[in-house]
């Protein structure tokens, strides 16, 4: 299993002074293409939300067209591409433009935006976390009774979720503040007492990020756009870094476990042979 995690585009994102420097779709066209590049196509592809900037109907279509010519495979599930929405985002309007990225459990509670897929063995659950018009998450009891009964039945089989605001406290005061509030150790609870989580991913802070929650690793991929400033002191202001965009890789077979890569986006010179 070879999972591709992209995240955080924010198609439509106005760069103001940093035009021609940040240029939101030319960078997710980008990260397509060296994903259609690898040796090893993905099975699956994960988008973990701030599709947009705004919601604005056209970049949703933008997303959709950047697919359709970057990646053409995944129209035919090569990879399958799996989405849920962040807190830039409009819900509903993700989901009428992108809903076969977004298969919705016939037992979804109402109102909650989960995601559930099972590609090869693997049972992939999108874990919706936006509050409306806010920017921090939260995951509401309802929610964690679904996952709860979820897992339940899974019994052990492996699992990986995948939601917009990751569950860990990064150091970085301003993203800290506006991070997942409710539902984190209700889910370190649900992660252990499964024991079959391969991995939480996640995005929301815009930078390369390794934690763990209830046994499982939580992995953040970098936005396939712009980054936040590295500044773990406290009250630290937020900044944007205009470091290169990375993809997440993440592998993972019975025999072998997990291994988690980070792949710069920009071509580099090479591979040498040595
Ligand atoms: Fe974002």
């Amino acid at each position: 299993m070879l999972i591709a995690h992209l995240t955080d585009p924010h198609i439509g994102l106005d760069p103001g002074p940093l035009a021609g420097r940040l240029a939101p779709e030319a960078s997710l066209r980008r990260a397509l293409a060296h994903v259609r590049s690898l040796g090893t196509p993905p099975d699956v592809l994960l988008l973990s939300g701030d599709l947009t900037e705004s919601g604005r109907e056209a970049d949703y279509g933008t997303l959709r067209a950047a697919f359709d010519e970057e990646l053409p495979g995944h129209q035919q599930g090569l990879p399958r591409v799996l989405a849920v929405a962040g807190n830039h985002d409009l819900p509903d309007r993700a989901r009428h433009w992108l809903g076969d990225w977004m298969p919705l459990p016939a037992d979804a509670p109402a109102g909650v935006a989960c995601v559930q897929a099972e590609r090869g063995g693997v049972h992939f659950i999108g874990l919706d976390t936006v509050v409306p018009r806010q920017p921090h998450g939260e995951l509401c009891a309802a929610q964690l009774d679904w996952l709860a009964r979820t897992l339940r039945a899974l019994a052990g089989q492996p699992v990986v979720l995948f939601l917009h605001h990751p569950p860990l406290t990064a150091g970085m005061a301003a993203m800290d503040e506006c991070g997942l509030r409710t539902g984190r150790d209700a889910l370190a609870r649900l992660v252990a007492e499964h024991g079959g989580v391969l991995l939480i991913a996640g995005g929301h802070l815009h930078r390369p990020i390794l934690g763990a929650l209830g046994g499982a690793p939580v992995v953040v991929a970098p936005s396939t756009s712009h980054q936040l400033a590295l500044d773990l002191r406290p009250g630290a202001p937020l900044a944007l870094q205009l470091e290169p965009p990375m993809i997440g890789l993440y592998r993972w077979t019975p025999q072998d476990g997990l291994a988690c890569h980070f792949s710069h986006v920009q071509p580099f010179d090479g591979p040498y042979p040595i």
